[in-house]
């Protein structure tokens, strides 16, 4: 099997991962030195987020340089050392591929500003004003107003579907494609397993630029960004094309992964429709968003993942995200207790699961006064992303560990009791809940490997096996905050043992299960049972 089936995936937001010289941003260095953490965690393969030459206008997210690296991170000579010390523990480390726009510094794109009748005039799209001089069409901006910006030199628009700092690249243009495919192979090249592609979906716009339809479902007050929806300005006809044509690429190559960056759904179909098909393969990873954004009870997701695992291609496999650096954090968004029943979900599901940074810590979303907010949706639509971004939490000292120096987000208010140093001490803290089950998941191969089947469960619970030959387990999961007791079926097994508790208390660490009562769980409590 693929690694990347069998593997654990950790993404890490490199400004704040780890400060190694002391200017109160992450870098390359810092991830290298801190490699062993990850390793002693249990993670198979790293995905950072973009560091290569850029504005930081949306915070690497506005790619200035696709074959080099920030200075801020460090140098090409960081990267490949990054990349040897991961390969010397077995770690891979992908990168981040935002194809759908660049940075407006990119040289390509100052070429194309330059004169209509550059060559990289038709890398972007441009178009003339209304008669009016009003912007093409009503497309807006995801961070906020229009999606178009007046460039005076050539007087026509330019279509940014994020900042103005964010030109969107014209991909019905050959040369375009060309281009960020060799960028590809630069990083293959030095050893780069693989690509998470930011927007990919996105990435084809309608030729004729016709007006998005009014949004039905938005009123005043509503996210203003959504007050169209986007039919014409992503996701036109022929984009599953276009995603296919990346596959012979990374097929050049030996072994390595495209994960999609999709847009978010929680209906199933949206997401399956990405893996394309025998003949047209597309992504093998497109990411799974849903537990992010479907309401957090037992039945809600149990659907939503026997009708996900029914959709998938034959050979294609799942993958589940609970966190990521846009969204609020997996414990503030489900609390302490939910948020380990939620680990416990993504780490014994089958699929591929995805960790932020922090999330293993059960740290919380940070405070950023308004005055001091970074992100740029949060300065221009008030929703910040600052606060799912904050340093990470080494240590219970000055800047928790992260640097010397104030780093250029506040270190959230938890740090004291949730980073590294502490919880790696505290054999009842969810860094040790979250390495055993890494490690669980990575010694069984029911548990990375095996078929899933869902048993049927009272309210509230979330009741499925893990199976492969003898290997099997039983997880059951307590969405809620009260006892419950789960009657279950005969299970044809001869003995069984409760390996870990949420709780992390002695209680249920590798004691016996009598499967003929019921089982009793505890409020919010999720158990791994292996069955003899
Ligand atoms: C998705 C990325 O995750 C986000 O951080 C970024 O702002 C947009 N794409 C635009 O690149
Ligand atoms: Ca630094």
């Amino acid at each position: 099997m693929s690694w990347w089936k069998t593997g654990i995936f950790y993404q890490i937001y490199p400004r704040s991962f780890m400060d190694s010289n002391d200017d109160g941003i992450g870098d390359l260095r810092g991830i290298t030195d801190r490699l062993d953490y990850l390793a002693w965690l249990g993670v198979d393969a790293i995905w950072l987020s973009p560091c290569f030459p850029s504005p930081m206008k949306d915070f690497g997210y506005d790619v200035a340089d696709y074959i080099d690296i920030h200075p801020d991170f460090g140098t090409l000579t960081d990267f490949d050392a990054l990349i040897a010390a991961a390969k010397r523990r077995d770690m891979r480390v992908i990168l981040d591929l935002v194809p759908n726009h660049t940075s407006d510094q990119h040289a390509w794109f100052i070429e194309s500003r330059s004169s209509r009748d550059n060559p990289k005039r038709d890398w972007y799209i441009w178009h003339d004003p209304k008669p009016d001089d009003s912007p093409p069409n009503n497309w807006m901006s995801y961070f906020g107003g229009p999606a178009w910006r007046f460039d005076e030199t050539t007087g026509q628009y330019y279509l940014h579907n994020f900042l103005a700092e964010q030109p969107d690249l014209n991909w019905r243009n050959p040369a375009v494609k060309a281009a960020i495919f060799d960028a590809m192979r630069f990083w293959f090249e030095r050893g780069v397993a693989g690509f998470r592609v930011d927007t990919i979906d996105r990435m084809l716009k309608d030729p004729e630029l016709r007006d998005n339809p009014p949004n039905p479902d938005w009123q005043p007050g509503d996210n203003p960004t959504e007050q169209f929806l986007r039919v014409y300005s992503e996701n036109r006809p022929g984009i599953h094309e276009l995603i296919a044509e990346f596959r012979p690429v990374f097929d050049e190559y030996k072994d390595r992964v495209i994960i999609g960056e999709i847009a978010y759904s929680m209906n199933p179909h949206d997401i399956t429709g990405f893996y394309g098909t025998d003949e047209q393969p597309e992504l093998h990873l497109p990411f799974n968003f849903a537990l992010i954004l479907l309401a957090w009870d037992a039945a809600t997701i149990r659907r939503f993942v026997d009708t996900y695992e029914s959709l998938l291609p034959p050979d294609s496999w799942p993958n589940y995200v609970l966190g990521n650096h846009d969204r609020q954090r997996l414990f503030s968004r489900l609390g302490d207790a939910q948020g380990r029943v939620a680990a416990m979900l993504l780490l014994t599901l089958r699929g591929t699961p995805f960790i932020y940074q922090g999330e293993e810590l059960g740290m919380h979303d940070g405070y950023v006064a308004r005055e001091d907010f970074q992100d740029p949706q949060g300065r221009n639509i008030g929703i910040s992303r600052d606060y799912c971004r904050t340093p990470f939490h080494w240590s219970p000292g000055e800047y928790a560990g992260f640097s010397t120096v104030k780093p250029w987000l506040p270190v959230a208010a938890d740090y004291r009791a949730r980073n590294v140093e502490t919880e790696m001490f505290d054999p009842t803290s969810t860094l040790n809940f979250y390495r055993h089950l890494m490690h669980l998941r990575r010694w069984h191969p029911a548990l990375h490997a095996g078929a899933y089947r869902a048993l049927d469960a009272i309210d509230g619970c979330y009741v499925y096996l893990r199976e492969q030959g003898g290997d099997r387990f039983l997880i059951a999961l307590n969405f809620t905050a009260a006892p419950k007791v789960v009657t279950l079926p005969s299970l044809d097994s001869a003995s069984a043992t409760s390996l870990i508790s949420t709780h992390m208390d002695e209680e249920r660490l590798d004691q016996p299960v009598n499967l003929a009562a019921p089982l009793h769980l505890r409020p919010n409590e999720g158990l791994l049972i292996r069955l003899g």
